[in-house]
């Protein structure tokens, strides 16, 4: 069977680690996990995980020591670069630069920017507060994309700024950004562009070079690389004349009791013991995901499936930013009348072993524009999604809709879940 094949086939894929963890359900029994929480955290690969694996016996300092092992871990970090500037299209004159997340990595951008910043009022927290620290210039989206295009282009035009700061898709709509004409409108007018990558990544290619990006943050833990890092890729020369971003060995050639001799390049905002194991993870999942190659039309197939079911139930509404058509990824964001998110989520766990993200998904404002100012339900998917499990959630909505929930639920501890909830939770967790 291809690659492409199997993903959203009926087969549990063996390629992402517990596509087939069974879960307890509150009424008894167990069933296969359905998980739709991909946009939130993916799963490791099998790929990933056997390469965390194979690197730990080899676990040791990175840059900092002689030993065998040291220098295994060393050549691992430093040879991850080119892999990861293979995999987004970064050119020569572009750092590859490890971080936690995109959080980190946008914060570390913002605090090298020297200039303004121009970004749209649908992003995340993570490309929205960064840039509100520094007093950026908030465009609102308008009723299609072109036209939000084309209020990015007069904002600039009336006056300059040095970043405009996009996400390349939509944590909540999956509605994807068209990357290429906003950096051309961002260059046009003497800005760069920075891309947060952290949705689009995992289910697109991206490639700075073909597109003119001129900075992507993304993480692993969307990427099915769930071990704490993240990525900056981008231009050498605003990053080199930044302060170190975090102050510590590592990004020093020499340091007096009085000052330091800070490097330039990457290690400048690496101050620390780097995450060598989390480089390995995202190293082996940029080579698995450039290996299994374009998943875009199975994708686009079981996001239509999704889409379109949710939508042909009474009382579902799912939200979007713009009218018109859209190129979407697979993020579905709804509301169910007469329920509260929190709740349908808690029924959706507990009575159907299916998990999502409910809330406001740190967009909020997003969420106020999109009429869901007490938030939504997000059912996302991704490598290890099967045709069966959007099957499984279309039906146990559609018996909400109709019957209403079986069991009682309740606010427990800051979180909804089932009255008396008996699931037991794993033996690693039992005391
Ligand atoms: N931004 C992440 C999400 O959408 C945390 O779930």
């Amino acid at each position: 069977m291809s690659a492409s094949q199997e993903f959203g086939s009926e087969q549990p894929t063996a390629r992402v680690v517990g596509a087939d963890t069974k879960v307890p359900l509150a009424q008894g029994g167990w069933i296969r996990y359905a998980n739709f929480d991909y946009a939130a955290s993916a799963p490791a690969l099998r790929d990933v995980a056997d390469r965390v694996t194979e690197l730990l016996p080899y676990y040791a300092s990175v840059h900092r020591g002689a030993g065998y092992a040291s220098r295994v871990c060393t050549r691992l970090y430093e040879g991850a670069r080119d892999v990861v500037a293979r995999f987004v299209g970064a050119t020569d004159g572009q750092h590859v630069i490890f971080t936690r997340n995109t959080t980190d990595s946008l914060n570390l951008l913002a605090s090298a920017v020297p200039g303004e910043v121009v970004v749209l009022d649908i992003e995340h927290h993570a490309n929205l507060l960064t840039w509100q620290r520094y007093g950026a210039r908030v465009v609102a989206h308008r009723a299609t994309v072109a036209d939000t295009v084309a209020a990015l282009d007069e904002e600039l035009a009336r006056r300059p700024a040095a970043l405009l700061a996009v996400t390349g898709a939509s944590n909540v709509t999956g509605e994807v950004l068209p990357l290429a004409e906003l950096a051309t409108v961002a260059h046009r007018h003497g800005a760069r562009i920075a891309v947060d990558g952290a949705q689009l990544a995992p289910h697109r290619r991206i490639d700075l070079a073909a597109c003119g990006i001129d900075y992507l943050a993304f993480s692993g833990h969307k990427l099915y690389a769930p071990f704490g890092v993240g990525v900056l890729a981008g231009r050498a020369d605003w990053l080199d004349a930044a302060r170190p971003y975090l102050a510590g060995g590592g990004a020093v050639r020499n340091v007096g009791i009085d000052g330091a001799e800070w490097f330039t390049g990457p290690q400048r905002h690496e101050a620390g013991t780097p995450n060598v194991v989390g480089v390995a993870a995202i190293v082996a999942a940029c080579e698995a995901l450039t290996a299994l190659g374009d998943v875009g039309h199975v994708e686009a197939a079981l996001t239509a499936q999704l889409r379109d079911g949710l939508d042909a139930i009474d009382g579902v509404d799912t939200l979007r930013i713009w009218d018109g058509d859209r190129d979407v990824l697979g993020i579905v964001s709804f509301t169910v009348a007469g329920y509260t998110p929190s709740v349908v989520a808690a029924y959706l766990s507990a009575e159907h072993g299916i998990g999502l993200r409910d809330g406001r998904f740190c967009a909020h404002p997003l969420l106020a524009r999109l009429g869901a100012p007490g938030g939504a339900l997000r059912a996302s998917i991704g490598l290890g999604t099967t045709a069966g499990d959007i099957t499984r959630l279309l039906d146990a909505i559609d018996e909400l809709v109709e019957y209403g929930p079986a069991l009682t639920y309740a606010e427990i501890d800051g979180q909804v879940g089932p009255v008396n909830d008996p699931r037991p939770l794993p033996d690693f967790l039992v005391a």
